[in-house]
């Protein structure tokens, strides 16, 4: 197989695994999920599915090197992986970008940094959350970098790195505005100053976080000045850190200036342009591919007489004489209830419309204009057929929420079905 070379280390801080050590994705052809009752080499074929997503491991790529192109060779790619890669299965993709040239993942938790670890051992990881007190050492020991927002923390991983006789690589992370983790501004660079000489504990990265690059550019133009500002005192006083990041998915698209030398994009390597009033101006980019679509069947078709009510509490009734599809996507599959008369699906590569209530393994989509809809037909509720499309952002429009929940609200009974490069 034609493996790629992994990206050279920055001045030697972030080690890189050998490339010998790049994973095999075979064995991951179908979500771990799924694969206890569809295992690879199982006869089943994508039609026997009743709502499954399909995760286009190509189109990964593509984002991926796109981003690459985007921000520039010098400049290292943390893919966020959080909450299951966004609902796209966490070990298939993590093999995916590993063989796609990431540098480096982005985690919640531990249990997410286990499952990259034994995917393919030695890529960087960097814990996005807070380190309970009772995972510190644990953290120590499997090599997760940390985020640390204070000195308690510093001197807790400093105390566990002399004890196990290891270096831990920190990112210290500074509040600039949203409000969440982070040192606060004033505080922050007499803080680093004292935490860059804690024993066992080295500060491989300084990073912030917008909070809504996507929507308010001034507000996101203040933040960027207070971090600047913070790195050129902290540069005065001689400390330097490694690696300086602060981009998420808006940042790499709309502020330029803002990504140091390492981004952390989400949302775009999974081909998804963060919706906001800023992005709403960014032309439709052909590099960039949903990785994620999203379907299910049609389980039976009837015409329906004027005045039927349909589905829980009657809330729809026909308002003529109907043609409706019963679908087998519910809310238990995350596609949610409170999306009541705001959702379509494709169904026959036309628009149709849900009347009533979604109900937990079932809807019901209106076909009325549909001709030849039987059952078995595949109904898309995220994804293309022919020249229709349901994006994500639409779907989220409709659950009155962004495409991060939606993507992450995929729930754990729909077979993720692994597509393109990699995929077995
Ligand atoms: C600290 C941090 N960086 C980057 C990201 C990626 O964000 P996005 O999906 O908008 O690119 C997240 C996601 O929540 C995050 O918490």
């Amino acid at each position: 197989m034609n493996r790629p070379t992994p990206a050279p280390l920055p001045g030697g801080e972030l080690k890189m695994p050998p490339a010998t050590k790049l994973p095999s994705s075979e064995g991951l052809g179908v979500g771990s999920w799924a694969q206890s009752s569809l295992g690879k080499g199982s006869e089943l074929s994508m039609n026997q599915y009743r709502c499954w997503a399909e995760v286009d491991l190509s189109a990964l790529h593509r984002n991926l090197a796109w981003i690459r192109k985007s921000v520039g060779a010098g400049v290292k790619i943390l893919s966020v992986v959080k909450a299951d890669a966004y609902g796209h299965g966490l070990q298939q993709i993590a093999a995916a970008l590993m063989h796609g040239g990431t540098d480096v993942f982005g985690v919640a938790n531990l249990s997410e940094a286990g499952s990259i670890r034994r995917v393919g051992a030695g890529w960087p990881i960097l814990m996005l959350g807070a380190c309970l007190p009772h995972e510190i050492e644990t953290a120590v020991r499997d090599d997760v970098r940390p985020t640390i927002s204070s000195f308690g923390e510093a001197r807790l991983f400093s105390v566990a790195a002399q004890r196990l006789g290891k270096t831990v690589r920190a990112h210290m992370k500074v509040d600039t505005g949203m409000g969440r983790l982070g040192i606060a501004g004033p505080d922050a660079e007499h803080l680093l100053a004292k935490v860059s000489r804690l024993k066992g504990l080295h500060v491989e990265g300084l990073y912030t976080h917008f909070a809504s690059v996507e929507d308010n550019a001034a507000f996101s133009h203040r933040q960027q000045e207070q971090f600047r500002l913070l790195l050129k005192d902290l540069s005065q006083r001689g400390i330097h850190v490694p690696l300086v990041h602060a981009s998420n998915s808006g940042g790499v698209l709309l502020e330029r200036g803002s990504v140091f030398n390492m981004v952390r994009p989400g949302l775009l390597v999974y081909g998804i342009i963060p919706p906001g009033l800023r992005t709403q101006r960014i032309r439709p980019n052909p590099d960039l591919h949903p990785v994620l679509s999203w379907h299910c069947r049609v389980a039976l078709v009837r015409e329906i007489p004027k005045g039927t009510p349909i589905s829980y509490g009657g809330t729809f009734v026909a308002p003529r004489r109907m043609r409706v599809a019963i679908l087998t996507a519910g809310y238990g599959d995350g596609f949610m209830r409170s999306s009541n008369g705001r959702s379509v699906v494709l169904i026959c590569g036309r628009r149709c419309r849900i009347v009533g209530r979604i109900t937990m393994d079932q809807m019901i989509a209106d076909v009325s204009q549909t001709p030849g809809v039987a059952p078995g037909d595949n109904a898309t509720l995220i994804g293309r057929q022919g020249n229709a499309e349901i994006t994500v952002c639409e779907t989220a429009g409709a659950f009155g929420t962004i495409p991060w929940e939606v993507l992450t609200g995929i729930t754990y009974r729909v077979p993720r079905v692994y597509l393109g490069a990699h995929a077995s």
